[in-house]
């Protein structure tokens, strides 16, 4: 069988939305030493790379055009840099990166993947990785414990959903905001759901009258404003949106603590079916623009480009 040399990407030189993606073609990339060369089977789509496709530059990020947004991805392993140990070509991984994963094959250091579980489908495993973490990170930072009481704003997306679950599992009474049609998902989750349009402060209040011990927002703007009020300390409110504004309020904001150790514990929790992790809809390598305008549509879930 001749080697591959060629890769495709979905890759855009002036930012312009999801529209100003087109399909390159480029050599393969070599992994340099510390690196592994991935072929990607699945990457998630992000908030994050609706930002980077709109011009944010991720901070610290290489952003020589063209610019290959995902920054979570799942596949094998199919080459190796000089010095890499306990992995090998062939294994089946999930890891996380800043930029580069909308791609067939992507290099990564080899301290930001971890194996895939056997019983994690693919799709689940691409769209899994910066989520899961930014979830526990957060819940890490809240400290979260038995019997208190958690807000989760934004409790059906690709953080929120896990976040509610990693709350259930720490013993926390778990209350999250969502749309009515994941209700009945999130109540089967063990949340107590409530509608976060109008009028969401009295129904929070009727569900807390004491109000909460910690809330995680992944919404942001008045949700967050009008919430604020309800947490009992504000150092233990974070916020994944609002960072300009967070000292102002008080309130954190998520560390940067994502590590191959803390994915592979969630991988474990998600493959033992601790942790549901709803795909919402798939889309080719080749469709990324629709992708990402799907999730800009919202909808609950996570939207997974797939490359077969
Ligand atoms: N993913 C990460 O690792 C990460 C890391 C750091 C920061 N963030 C930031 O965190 C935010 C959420 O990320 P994500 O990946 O979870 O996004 P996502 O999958 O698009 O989820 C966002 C969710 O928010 C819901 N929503 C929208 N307006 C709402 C409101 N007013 N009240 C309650 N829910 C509302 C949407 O639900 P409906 O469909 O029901 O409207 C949607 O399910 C983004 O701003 C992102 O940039 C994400």
């Amino acid at each position: 069988m001749t080697e591959q040399t060629k890769s495709r990407a979905m890759a855009f030189d002036e930012p312009g939305g999801p529209e100003s993606l087109r399909l390159i073609e480029r050599d393969v990339p070599q992994p340099a030493a510390g690196q592994v060369r991935i072929r990607v089977r699945a990457a998630g789509v992000q908030p994050y790379d609706a930002a980077v496709v709109d011009g944010w530059a991720p901070p610290g990020a290489n952003t020589r055009r063209p610019v290959i947004p995902g920054n979570e991805f799942a596949g094998l392993v199919d080459a190796l840099g000089a010095g890499v140990t306990g992995v090998a070509v062939g294994d089946e991984v999930l890891g996380f990166g800043q930029l580069g994963c909308y791609a067939e094959h992507l290099v990564i250091p080899s301290d930001q993947i971890t194996p895939k579980p056997a019983a994690m489908p693919w799709e689940v495993a691409g769209g899994f990785t910066a989520g899961a973490q930014t979830a526990h990170i957060a819940l890490e930072m809240l400290e979260i414990g038995p019997d208190e009481v958690l807000l989760v704003h934004g409790a059906a997306g690709g953080v929120g959903q896990i976040a509610v679950q990693l709350g259930r599992l720490a013993g926390a009474r778990v209350l999250g905001g969502a749309r009515p049609e994941h209700h009945e998902r999130l109540r089967a989750l063990g949340v107590e759901t409530f509608d976060y349009t109008e009028g969401f402060v009295d129904r929070l209040r009727a569900l807390a009258p004491n109000g909460v011990d910690a809330v995680l927002d992944a919404v942001g703007g008045d949700i967050l404003d009008a919430t604020v009020g309800l947490a009992h300390d504000r150092s233990r409110v974070i916020t994944l949106v609002e960072h300009g504004r967070a000292a102002e309020l008080g309130i954190g904001v998520t560390e940067n603590r994502r590590s191959a150790e803390r994915l592979s514990a969630l991988a474990a929790l998600q493959a033992a079916g601790d942790i549901d992790f709803r795909v919402r809809e798939t889309f080719p390598l080749e469709e990324a623009p629709a992708a990402l305008k799907a999730l800009r549509a919202g909808g609950g879930g996570k939207v997974v480009l797939t490359i077969d």
